[in-house]
């Protein structure tokens, strides 16, 4: 058996040779890029784990190029460090540039290749994504404000009991629940624990280089008890998971749907729209599957949004002073703010942008494939190449946000304290690009932006009291994962009028 897999090894490297050097060789160069060695090419260049967003800013600096070439193993991983690159090419080309890179622990192995934001962009991601824009169009949230109104009220009566990511994970669970299932808050909490593991096994599963199977698939048929095959059965407990994630809410959407009991949402009004003169098992499979992408898309995205602004609010409480003063401004003190005074409260509005250039949620967007050889200002980029949006070097960027790495909402103001259309806005890349862009832009920014004011109406975000009554010093270090967490942290939140206790029910006399 060993000597089969090495033998299996020694072809698949054989083959790899032959195909970087068909891939590579082209009348135009490749990008810049570092050195490439035969065979591995650069792949002890590849970033694996941690900040890789931060290599991937320094290979731009090191060869003077916003556009950078690795290769690895055959795969050819193309960098794009800047919004005009990513513009040019993922947006305005998006027809070759809109696939997605397969992998196999995530897609094949743990089994999330049928989910449309996993998927290439063939003609079952595009019945997923029309029955997600139908339910969530882009550009339009009034629909779910109500739900977000009264979910983003759960959240702070939440926030001074529990753990600050306990309370995040469930206002995120029932407001996706919501809209995708119409589930009720203790429905939604009852498949919190389910989801967490399962959206957490996505970002293991999908980290770029994790899993050796992603490099040499062969692996893929080695038996789970093979010594080093750790990951076979890694993938089986996952697998698992996100079974039970996709098929329990689904089925009891439909039976309420059959009952004549369900709430409008994304998988009740799918499943109400079928076609029944087509194929109506692989319809709800369509469904169900959209049903998966919405809750896992948008359940850690908004959590680690979220986080990170509250985060911020403790390292920057000017910031928050500034904030308060407009909210109190335009609503008066101990009153709670509706999206109809949005125009009014332009510093909310630059403080969730701030938050989502300071600290992006997912710094290096989600890789996008291309699908045609194409040249781009005379560099050769191969067909089959991976596109890497670096969202953080985007958002980073000192000519679009100088000094950025001040948390700063002003400089999206102009000198009266409006909106500044000329600074452009995080979300045209903290959002993704081209047909790919996030599916759940509009729902999220209206999400993060009732959450931001209405917790800045009613309490002062204070760093934790040490045992002499002293404040402790919050940490300054920063995310370490895909999804760009923020360390875990304390801090208190405390009720800024009595009125507001009065209305939370916090108040105990
Ligand atoms: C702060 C919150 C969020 C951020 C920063 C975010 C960011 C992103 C990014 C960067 C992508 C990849 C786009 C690309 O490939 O270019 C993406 C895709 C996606 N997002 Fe979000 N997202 C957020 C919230 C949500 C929400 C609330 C939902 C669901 C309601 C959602 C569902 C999805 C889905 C399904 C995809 C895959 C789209 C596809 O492949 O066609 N996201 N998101």
């Amino acid at each position: 058996m060993i000597l089969a897999v090495a033998a299996l090894l020694v072809l698949s490297l054989v083959i790899l040779y032959e195909s970087c050097r068909k891939t590579f060789s082209h009348e135009y160069p490749l990008p810049p890029g570092p050195k490439k060695l035969p065979i591995v090419g650069n792949l002890f260049d590849v970033p694996k784990s941690g900040r890789v967003w931060l290599e991937y800013a320094e290979l731009s600096r090191r060869y003077k190029s916003d556009i950078i070439h690795l290769g690895a193993l055959g795969n050819s991983i193309v960098i794009l460090n800047s919004a005009r690159i990513a513009n040019e090419l993922l947006d305005k080309r998006s027809s070759i540039y809109s696939s997605r890179p397969s992998t196999v622990m995530l897609g094949e192995l743990t089994g999330w290749g049928s989910v449309f934001a996993f998927r290439p962009n063939d003609d079952l991601w595009k019945a997923q994504r029309k029955i997600m824009n139908q339910a969530m169009p882009i550009g339009e949230s009034q629909r779910f404000h109500p739900m977000l109104i009264r979910v983003t009220q759960d959240l702070l009566r939440d926030l001074p009991h529990f753990d600050i990511l306990e309370s995040l994970h469930t206002w995120a669970a029932v407001l996706i629940m919501d809209a995708t299932y119409g589930f009720n808050t203790e429905e939604a909490k009852a498949y919190l624990p389910t989801a967490k593991v399962a959206t957490e096994s996505v970002v293991i599963a999908g980290t770029p280089g994790a899993f050796y199977v992603d490099q040499f698939p062969i692996l893929k048929y080695l038996p789970e008890w093979f010594p080093g095959a750790g990951f076979k059965r890694k993938a089986r407990e996952w697998s698992d998971m996100r079974s039970k994630m996709t098929e329990e809410p689904f089925r009891l959407t439909k039976e309420r749907v059959a009952m004549g009991t369900a709430r409008p949402s994304l998988a009740s009004d799918a499943l109400e729209q079928m076609d029944h003169d087509q194929d109506l098992v692989k319809q709800e499979e369509v469904i169900k599957a959209t049903s998966v992408a919405a809750y896992g898309g948008g359940s850690d995205t908004t959590v680690t949004a979220l986080q990170s602004f509250i985060w911020a609010m403790l390292m920057n409480p000017d910031v928050q002073t500034n904030a308060q003063h407009e909210l109190d401004q335009v609503l008066g003190v101990g009153n709670l703010p509706s999206f109809n005074e949005e125009a009014s409260l332009p510093y909310i509005t630059a403080v969730v942008r701030e938050t989502l250039r300071y600290n992006p949620v997912a710094p290096i967007g989600v890789p996008h494939k291309l699908t045609e050889d194409d040249i781009y200002e005379g560099f050769f980029l191969p067909k089959g190449s991976v596109i890497v949006p670096n969202v953080w070097s985007m958002l980073y960027s000192v000519e679009d946000y100088p000094q950025p790495h001040l948390f700063n909402p002003s400089r999206f103001l102009d000198a009266n304290g409006n909106i500044n259309p000329k600074v452009k806005n995080p979300a045209a890349s903290a959002f993704g690009f081209g047909r790919r862009i996030c599916p759940g832009k509009s729902i999220a920014l209206a999400s993060l932006w009732i959450a931001v004011a209405s917790i800045l109406s009613c309490y002062s975000i204070e760093p934790e009291l040490n045992e002499n009554g002293k404040p402790n010093k919050p940490q300054t270090d920063s995310g370490l994962t895909l999804l760009n967490q923020v360390p875990p942290f304390k801090c208190r939140f405390v009720p800024r009028s009595k009125e507001i206790e009065v209305f939370l029910g916090l108040d105990s006399s």
